[in-house]
């Protein structure tokens, strides 16, 4: 395939920043989007994923960790299938949930601790998150596909420069 990997970071001060980022993610998101994320426990990884739900219309409340369930469903304006591999043993458990329908599906995919599969999961996008500071968050987009490379182009137009993050 002819694309080059991309990448890009925003910097977030504050919970409100990522809210932000949230909400300019779900304003470029299109379904079938496959979203890795990857980042120590607390990083912002269902923060995020709570923020575009939102976006999206989802009930903040009903955006959790799926540490324990593996992987919970939200109806917004699109469906939104949130993932959590922390406990699964790797690959096979992962494919064993029936994972490649939900990533061949028409919603859009965010499975938390990716880091985690190693060979299942072709994302579009891979956001790493870490924190450098205890409000601070630092999240580096890489992508993955072309079409995560026209999303990310996206993603910057809508956010502007650094100033109004
Ligand atoms: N700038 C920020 N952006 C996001 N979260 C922040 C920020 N500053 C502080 N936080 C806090 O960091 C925590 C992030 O928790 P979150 O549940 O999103 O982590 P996680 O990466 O999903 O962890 P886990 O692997 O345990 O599921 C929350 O308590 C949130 O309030
Ligand atoms: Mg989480």
């Amino acid at each position: 395939m002819n694309f080059v990997s991309n990448s890009w970071t925003f910097q977030s001060r504050s919970e409100e920043a990522t809210a932000r980022l949230g909400v300019a993610l779900a304003s470029v998101l299109e379904r079938g989007t496959v979203v890795a994320l990857i980042g120590h426990l607390g990083a912002g990884k269902t923060r995020l994923v709570q923020a575009v739900a939102t976006a999206a219309g989802v009930d903040r409340r009903e955006v959790s960790s799926p540490t324990f369930v593996l992987v919970q469903e939200y109806e917004g304006r699109w469906p939104i299938y949130h993932f959590d591999v922390y406990r699964l043993g790797g690959d096979d458990e992962f494919l064993d949930l029936g994972a490649e329908e939900y990533l061949n599906g028409d919603g859009i995919c965010f499975i938390e601790w990716a880091d985690r599969l190693e060979g299942s999961l072709r994302p579009d996008l891979r956001i790493t998150i870490g924190a450098t500071g205890e409000f601070e968050r630092e999240f580096r987009f890489e992508t993955m596909s072309p079409g995560g490379m026209a999303l990310l182009d996206r993603l910057k137009a809508s956010i502007g420069p650094p100033e109004s993050a």
